[in-house]
């Protein structure tokens, strides 16, 4: 497994002693289990500007850390990954930067990314890249490795056409992606303008899911298949850790805590300007304010995990949230009740299934999202299947979970009337809402999500065998 970011983040103390934090983010989430069954070995960057080091072992886990210097996490990090390609794939709900040495910053990390790689995958081996941090990588790879099978997957939406033709270093994106034997991407939409964009700028004709490459130099010619594999959850490990007697305790002492209101809401996000967490909390304030809400007996709880905290477009938008906290909380609060509980921090999985236990409601309303698997984990944690999710026409997994409250977090008047219809939804409504949507998390899990990828990874190195 190849990603930007490994799954845990080095912490160093003042006396230099280490300790590691799970890191943010629904890639890990997704990739962690399947690393720990397959028992492959995890290429990735330890989380802060550091001079490399040895593999190191986490759990059943074996890491391999890149080195990125503070330099390189200034321009390919936080630069070109996080205030170029995340916003540009992201539908510019922040406008893209482009900066010539951010890019070339992107090349070199992602050139020491392939070179590591390249040392340690045996021969003929299946090498999985993650993500848009890493999308020269394939092609980079193949040149040093021709006999790997390389695979690659996009964990966010892959954007329209007219928008990716802003970003200079199209072409080379896509030649750099080209380099896979098989790319996945979240939605069919995504892998098809994919397939489009690539036929566009590279000339390469579109042959059902697969781009048709000619033979060049001495490389032959091959088809690159692109196709979409929607990510999931360890649906069942959630569900587990849910029913677990002292979870349901924390779920009862966490309402107990909020002053036992009749209605619980939870949003659960990295603080990032994609999630639509002012435009919730704007319906949010409206209603209280309408008096549709009642201040006194609702509490909207919002984890925001910190994120990128250096980037502007991520400072600028804590303050806006921050701003959005206090002024809700003067205007409808009181000595007794805080209607908005905001909480700026990370937490384990344990307490997450426990605030998900405690929620009548999960608020999920990004502007744009390549999957969302708090949703997923939401849904898979009411095995009682009471518990309304309200999901966003926008978030990857709007497809695959039509009986949750859709909403397009655009329109304010459309996310109010659902917030309200999802506070008083009728029991037996949620309970077949929620039914239907259990059994789909739970059957398209990412054991399966794994398996149909890999089979399809399986197939791409069997034809390569044959091709030889
Ligand atoms: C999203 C991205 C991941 C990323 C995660 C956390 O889920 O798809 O690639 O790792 O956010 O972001 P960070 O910048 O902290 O790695």
């Amino acid at each position: 497994m190849v990603s930007n970011r490994l799954p845990v983040d080095c912490v160093e103390a003042a006396d230099g002693t280490k300790t590691w934090r799970t890191s943010p983010g629904g890639l890990v989430t997704a990739v962690e289990p399947i690393v720990e069954q397959l028992g492959c070995v995890w290429v990735g960057w330890e989380g802060s500007a550091s001079t490399g080091g040895e593999p190191f072992e986490v759990g059943s886990m074996r890491l391999i850390p890149v080195e990125l210097s503070a330099r390189e996490v200034d321009l390919y990090y936080e630069g070109f990954s996080n205030a170029t390609l995340w916003p540009l794939y992201h539908d510019v709900i922040a406008p893209p930067e482009y900066h010539r040495d951010w890019w070339d910053s992107y090349v070199t990390v992602n050139e020491r990314f392939a070179a590591q790689v390249a040392e340690v995958a045996a021969t003929g081996a299946i090498v999985w890249v993650h993500d848009y941090q890493l999308q020269l990588v394939p092609a980079m790879l193949r040149k040093l490795r021709p006999d790997l099978t390389i695979a690659f997957f996009l964990h966010i939406p892959f954007p329209p056409r007219g928008l990716f033709a802003q970003l200079p270093w199209r072409r080379e994106i896509i030649e750099g992606l080209l380099g896979a034997d098989v790319l996945g991407f979240q939605r069919a939409a995504d892998a098809e303008t994919f397939r489009l964009t690539a036929e566009a700028l590279t000339g390469c004709p579109v042959l059902g899911n697969h781009i048709a490459l000619p033979a060049r130099d001495s490389s032959p010619a091959r088809a690159v298949l692109a196709q979409e594999f929607p990510i999931s959850i360890d649906a069942e490990a959630f569900a587990r850790t849910a029913s677990e007697p002292e979870m349901q305790r924390r779920a009862r002492e966490i309402r107990a805590e909020l002053g036992n209101p009749a209605v619980v809401m939870l949003g659960v996000d990295r603080l990032d300007y994609t999630k639509g967490i002012l435009h919730r909390f704007k319906a949010f304030s409206e209603l209280l304010t309408d008096d549709e809400l009642d201040p006194t007996d609702t509490v909207l709880v919002q984890v925001a995990s910190p994120s990128r905290e250096r980037v502007g477009a991520y400072m600028q938008l804590r303050d806006e949230v921050e701003t959005a906290v206090g002024r809700i909380n003067g205007e409808h609060g009181s000595v007794a009740h805080t209607p908005l509980v905001y909480l700026h921090q990370s937490f384990d999985r344990e307490e997450m299934a426990a605030l998900y236990l405690a929620a009548d409601v999960l608020l999920v309303t990004p502007l744009r999202d390549g999957m969302n698997l708090v949703a997923k984990e939401y849904v898979a944690c009411r095995t009682t299947d009471d518990g309304v999710l309200v999901l966003s026409e926008f978030a990857g997994a709007a497809e695959e979970l039509g009986e949750a409250t859709l909403v397009n977090p655009h329109d304010i008047e459309g996310l109010k009337s659902a917030i309200v219809r999802a506070t008083t939804m009728p029991i037996a409504e949620q309970h077949r809402r929620m039914r239907a949507m259990r059994a789909t998390v739970r059957s398209n899990d990412v054991a399966n999500w794994a398996r149909s990828y890999l089979g399809a990874v399986s197939g791409a190195a069997d034809a390569r065998e044959a091709g030889r």
